[in-house]
């Protein structure tokens, strides 16, 4: 899909559809709408009231124009309250408007930035993420889908508007809203690509890709014996089950104008490109979508797939501890006792419990090699989360009410929905061990994903820090909702990006 502006009057310009957006309550249309009905003599308005067109978030209204206006069909879109109108009510009008376009084949389709109260650039960046993301399908293994969709002409959304500062501004927030858009389509690829070619090595290849093509992009590649020389031994035992090699990745992103004051900041991606659970086996079904708990991994893969372009003013390393978790006759046992690389030793009760596990060393390594200024992780670490929070809104613990604060701003920006859990020291017993300072699951049934951010702190050593539990929001196993498609979702990386962005 492309998306272009246009500078001049929408109601004039030809198009295969006519995009145009209303509020809910809208009892007489008014503006571009009201030229557009009295274009078509009113039959907007009487479609409006017989077809119960509500003008909340998700209708729409469509008609022939029957050449009374050079578009073929127009579309009304409900664009919700206008009290509460945001980016996120535009991404999902765009994702609306792609969906209709391409079951009625058209391939021009021009739309109003309807960026009612919102800056024009953060309203065409919306739009454009809305519609990028919506288009995305993934077709790796459909060749037949592929070669059908060859032969149709790309379509081209063009954002029309009449004032020449509004059509620059929109510019700008598309090709931002571009950006946006393939770091979370690069990380969506990852998270879709079945764990028999989605290996730890197929990770470390696509860092090294990432770094062979920019330069301000530099890979460290840690094999399984790098890894045992740094001591990495809870890493190293959930990548013991498995045939496949283990590989620890460290990306580092430098800006060109470094200057003494830019914040070094490290994100770290739980990096399992499959989790069967280990020798403590999960169930079949919940097997069936373990390919994505690399999708914290994919988050930070996609994000330094586009930091380049944005030409922000901050030190960015990523960290994956990129591994497999299987049962075998080589497989960690429950009972082991592993010493993580800040010495801390971790009694391994369940196996399936991996996760903190590979943070635990990843996190340690950044504070001992990297010591940043703040550290984000990226985890799809407990099924308890989606207890807790359901699967759209992922959780967030962190030890800096500031850096909490403003993840929790970025994420409303990236319509990417966060909710804070606390970190109660009262819990800290929990997950004290028997024989080694900590066991990887808490005593008892209840907090699993709060006990298992306790035991992520116990390797930041006072580093600004906060975790993200995606497990819910990173994999989407329903029906396409809006732009968020059937499968890895790309969770995270816009969230980054609009962080990173205000650093
Ligand atoms: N990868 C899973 C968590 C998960 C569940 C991610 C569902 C995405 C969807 C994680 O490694 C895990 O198995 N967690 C266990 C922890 C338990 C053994 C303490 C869980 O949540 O059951
Ligand atoms: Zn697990
Ligand atoms: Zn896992």
């Amino acid at each position: 899909m492309n998306i272009i502006t246009k500078k001049g009057n929408i109601l004039e310009g030809t198009a295969d559809l006519l995009v145009l957006g209303v509020f809910s309550g809208t009892q007489t249309l008014s503006g571009i709408a009201k030229t557009a009905d009295r274009a078509m003599g009113g039959l907007i308005t009487v479609a409006m009231a017989e077809e119960d067109f509500g003008g909340k978030i998700g209708d729409r209204l469509t008609m022939h124009t029957q050449d009374r206006l050079p578009a073929r069909r127009i579309m009304l879109v409900g664009l919700g309250d206008k009290r509460t109108y945001n980016v996120e009510a535009l991404r999902r009008v765009a994702a609306i408007t792609v969906a209709y376009a391409a079951k009625i084949n058209a391939s021009t389709i021009n739309s109003a930035l309807m960026n009612y109260g919102l800056s024009a650039a953060d309203a065409a960046q919306a739009l454009t993420e809305g519609a990028l993301l919506a288009d995305y399908q993934y077709l790796v293994y459909k060749p037949s889908e592929i070669k059908r969709r060859a032969k149709l002409t790309v379509p081209t959304l063009t954002i029309v508007e009449m004032e020449a500062v509004l059509v620059r501004a929109a510019e700008k927030g598309i090709a931002v809203g571009e950006i946006y858009s393939r770091g979370a389509i690069y990380a969506r690829d990852l998270v879709n690509e079945p764990a028999s070619r989605m290996t730890p090595a197929h990770l470390r290849d696509h860092a090294e890709r990432l770094a062979a093509n920019d330069q301000n992009i530099k890979l460290k590649v840690y094999d399984r014996v790098a890894c045992e020389k740094m001591g990495m031994e809870a890493f190293l035992a959930v990548a013991k089950g498995s045939d496949a090699e283990p590989y620890f990745l460290h990306l580092m992103y430098r800006p060109n104008e470094v200057n003494k004051t830019h914040k070094k900041i490290t994100i770290v991606g739980k990096g399992l490109t499959f989790d069967s659970g280990g020798l403590s086996l999960q169930p079949a079904w919940s097997q069936e979508i373990m390919k994505c708990d690399m999708a914290g991994a994919a988050a930070v893969l996609g994000l330094f797939a586009v930091l380049p372009d944005m030409e922000l003013n901050v030190e960015v390393h990523g960290l994956i501890a990129a591994c497999e978790n299987m049962p075998s006759g080589k497989a960690v046992h429950p009972g082991d006792i592993v010493t993580a690389m800040n010495g801390k030793s971790i009694e391994i009760l369940n196996t399936d419990a991996e996760g903190r596990l590979t943070l635990a060393d990843a996190m340690s390594y950044a504070v001992k090699k990297i010591k940043p200024d703040a550290m984000v992780d990226l985890a799809t670490l407990t099924g308890a989360c989606m207890v807790t929070l359901g699967k759209d809104i992922a959780g967030l613990m962190s030890n800096d009410d500031k850096l909490s604060a403003r993840l929790g701003a970025a994420a409303v920006a990236a319509g990417e929905a966060v909710c804070p859990l606390p970190l109660p020291t009262d819990y800290a017993p929990l997950i004290i061990g028997d024989h080694a300072d900590l066991r990887n699951i808490q005593r008892g049934r209840w907090g699993g994903t709060i006990t298992a951010g306790i035991f992520l702190q116990e390797f930041v050593d006072g580093t600004p820090w906060a975790h993200l539990d995606i497990a819910g929001p990173a994999f989407n196993e329903n029906e396409d909702f809006y732009y968020v498609k059937k499968g890895g979702t790309g969770y995270g990386v816009r969230l980054l990006l609009n962080w990173l962005q205000t650093l």
